[in-house]
């Protein structure tokens, strides 16, 4: 199964799609995280990527295409995988599509997680990332049992540099003129389904997974 989940910054995709990762036994695979990754090795990729990520912009495109066409191609993906901020224009999305069509394979489901712009703002001021296995945590919504600490492989918890209130506002902006047309291009597909992304966490996954069954 091939999945997508849409959303803007903040919505809840990461937290989601590690959570249906495990559930349905195939590969969360968020450009954020590889593009972060680069960064932190300094390669090529990531050194073009870096002054993009730290103002609020979007990657170019060509850039992140060529990373997921090399991702898609890894032995790990060829049972299914869910993509994770990808695509986030037009473009990516017609490139996907063309990569799909390349290998005869399709993306089966697109979830868009719904979540006002306000509640964003609050959310990304307070998450913390885990520096080694990248799950999310917040210090009041979803505080990690030791402060600092994941639960999950006891890596360090850090702050995202993106996560400055200017930033944030600079990526809503963006999701909003440069992402949210790919709603009404996946509805037009006929495999789009939203889901309220407010309340709990388990909650909100209990309609992912429902949005993908
Ligand atoms: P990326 O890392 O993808 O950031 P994003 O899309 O802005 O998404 P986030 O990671 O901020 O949020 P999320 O929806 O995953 O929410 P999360 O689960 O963490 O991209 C970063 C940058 O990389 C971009 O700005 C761009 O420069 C570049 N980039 C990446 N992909 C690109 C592409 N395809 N093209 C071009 N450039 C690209 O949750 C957020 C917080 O809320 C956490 O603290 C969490 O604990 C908390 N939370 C989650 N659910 C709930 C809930 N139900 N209630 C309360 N709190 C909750």
């Amino acid at each position: 199964m091939n999945i997508i989940l849409l959303g803007p910054p903040g919505a809840g995709k990461g937290t989601q799609s590690r959570r249906l990762s495990e559930n349905l036994k195939i590969p969360q695979i968020s450009t954020g995280d590889l593009l972060r990754a680069a960064r932190k090795e300094k390669t090529d990729l990531g050194l073009k990527a870096e002054s993009y990520m730290l103002s609020g912009k979007l990657v170019p495109d060509d850039l992140v295409i060529q990373m997921i066409r090399e991702k898609l191609k890894t032995p790990e993906c060829h049972q299914g995988y869910i993509l994770d901020g990808f695509p986030r224009t037009l473009d990516q999305a017609k490139a996907l599509d063309q990569t799909l069509a390349g290998n005869g394979s399709v993306i089966d489901h697109v979830v868009d997680i719904q979540v006002k712009s306000e509640e964003i703002v609050n959310r990304l001021s307070g998450r913390r990332q885990c520096s080694k296995c990248s799950e999310n945590f917040h210090v009041i919504f979803h505080p990690s049992k030791v402060e600092g600490v994941c639960d999950r492989c006891q890596g360090q918890l850090f702050q995202r540099e993106d996560d400055k209130e200017s930033v944030i506002r600079k990526r809503l902006e963006v999701y909003q003129k440069q992402t949210s047309p790919l709603v009404a291009y996946y509805q037009q597909k006929g495999i789009l389904k939203s889901v309220q992304g407010t309340g709990s966490i388990d909650d909100i996954f209990k309609e992912v997974v429902k949005a993908v069954q």
